[in-house]
């Protein structure tokens, strides 16, 4: 292997940007470490114009970066344009049949398209990696396909989203709702002005859907995830959980069993005692439970120019360097496809929180319900006195299905002295 490494950059936004500093920045140093210089010789944006914290004048510019992908003077291709259309797949393929390495920071790309452009990147012998894609500056794709390799997975789970993440912590630590603390979020600059991809768990379940293909040797399969985001968590909610020795997260949780693998993004209930109950902020972490290793906890930002450009910059030091892995760990020729679990199926201890009024018999037909789908409750905690308005009732369930909570839950819904809709938090035994 000889002479530098030549990178092209499609998508110049703040991990572009990001990307730019930190080759120039420590350029001699990865040059050592991986045997040779990995320079930028292109880049490209929609906007030649914008105004960036990067100069650009040094650099190739193409308008087109499907062009750039397939110019000879290009070794590897860097994809921050994301989406999971349109140019970003374009941009991947065309460097993937000119021969060109991909390194993307795109989950959604990858969490929906990634099977076929691992098969794609491992016939034309080029390399796709994506370590920027999940948790951002958390190396858990290499510590999943390296440090790990020896070991047979029965469960990944993390939290995969720092806005999710930021909005349960603020929520916590200032007693305040949901949708005060979004917006307070989107004015630090910590959510976007649309939020949905994260607040309501998508972002969450791309980053779960690739951990899942990876861990479990499946095919990706982003639509057999099943998602819910926090949007109806509320401060309430949150300081029961407190005091029942619970905190609230934002969970991907992967399982592989014998018959199919269950993929569920939800936020759920940790035990206090659990490290991941005290990962807060805009902070990401993963945990892998191997069968030899045990349970590893990885910890990072998840997010944001530095950490994401970390990740990618690690990427092409292991191209620079001639190291080529497997996209998903295995050929992707041998990937299975595995039937997704249905997510009714799981069986899990659940947290239900109505507000009733308070009558003599509110309760007894509660627990009415409960009994008829099957369901044993653990605590029940009512406080307060008031005839007149609303009062908090809060129960705990001991193991059951989601399915057969659903269905207490629509029967609940349905007595007259139940004056909300029920909310229901799971709790994770981890
Ligand atoms: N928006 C994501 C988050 C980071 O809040 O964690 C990029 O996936």
């Amino acid at each position: 292997m000889s002479g530098a490494l030549r990178v092209g950059v499609a998508g110049l936004g703040t991990v572009g940007a990001g990307v730019l500093r930190l080759l120039d920045t420590h350029g001699a140093m990865i040059a050592a470490r991986a045997g040779r210089p990995v320079v930028v010789a292109a880049v490209s944006a929609r906007d030649r114009n914008k105004k960036r914290p990067v100069d650009l004048s040094g650099y190739r510019w193409f308008d087109d970066p499907i062009a750039m992908a397939a110019d000879p003077e290009i070794d590897a291709v860097l994809e921050l344009i994301g989406g999971c259309e349109g140019v970003a797949k374009d941009v991947a393929e065309a460097a993937i049949a000119a021969g060109r390495h991909v390194v993307t920071a795109n989950k959604a790309l990858l969490a929906v398209h990634g099977a076929g452009l691992a098969r794609a990147a491992e016939s034309a012998g080029v390399t796709l990696a994506y370590e920027a894609a999940v948790a951002g500056g958390i190396p858990i794709i290499k510590t999943l396909r390296e440090g790990l390799a020896a070991n047979s997975f029965s469960r990944v789970y993390g939290i995969l989203n720092g806005t999710c993440n930021y909005i349960l912590t603020s929520m916590r630590d200032t007693g305040r709702d949901f949708a005060e603390v979004l917006e307070e979020a989107q004015r630090l600059g910590y959510a976007e002005a649309d939020p949905s991809f994260d607040v309501d768990g998508v972002d969450a379940a791309h980053k779960l859907a690739i951990l899942t293909a990876l861990a479990f040797g499946c095919e990706v399969d982003f639509d057999g995830v099943y998602i819910e985001g926090i949007r109806e968590i509320s401060a309430l909610d949150i300081a029961y959980a407190d005091e029942l020795g619970y905190r609230i997260k934002l969970l991907g949780i992967a399982t592989q069993g014998e018959d199919g693998v269950e993929q569920r993004v939800y936020p759920c209930m940790v035990p206090q005692g659990t490290p991941i109950a005290h990962v807060d902020g805009v902070f990401n972490a993963v945990v892998a439970e191997g069968d030899f290793v045990g349970r590893v906890l990885v910890e990072g930002q998840g997010a944001g120019a530095g950490p994401t450009a970390s990740a990618a910059v690690a990427d092409l030091i292991d191209i620079a360097r001639g190291i080529a892995l497997p996209t998903f760990a295995i050929p992707a020729a041998e990937l299975r496809r595995r039937p997704a679990l249905a997510a009714e199926r799981h069986v899990g201890s659940q947290y239900i929180r109505l507000m009733v009024r308070d009558r003599p018999g509110v309760i007894a037909d509660v627990s009415a319900a409960l009994r008829d789908c099957d369901i044993s409750v653990e605590a029940l905690l009512q406080r307060g006195r008031s005839p007149d308005e609303a009062v908090p009732v809060v129960i705990t369930t001991h193991e059951t299905t989601s399915a057969a909570m659903d269905e207490a839950l629509s029967r609940i819904a349905g007595l007259k002295a139940v004056l909300e809709p029920p909310r229901r938090i799971r709790i994770e035994a981890l």
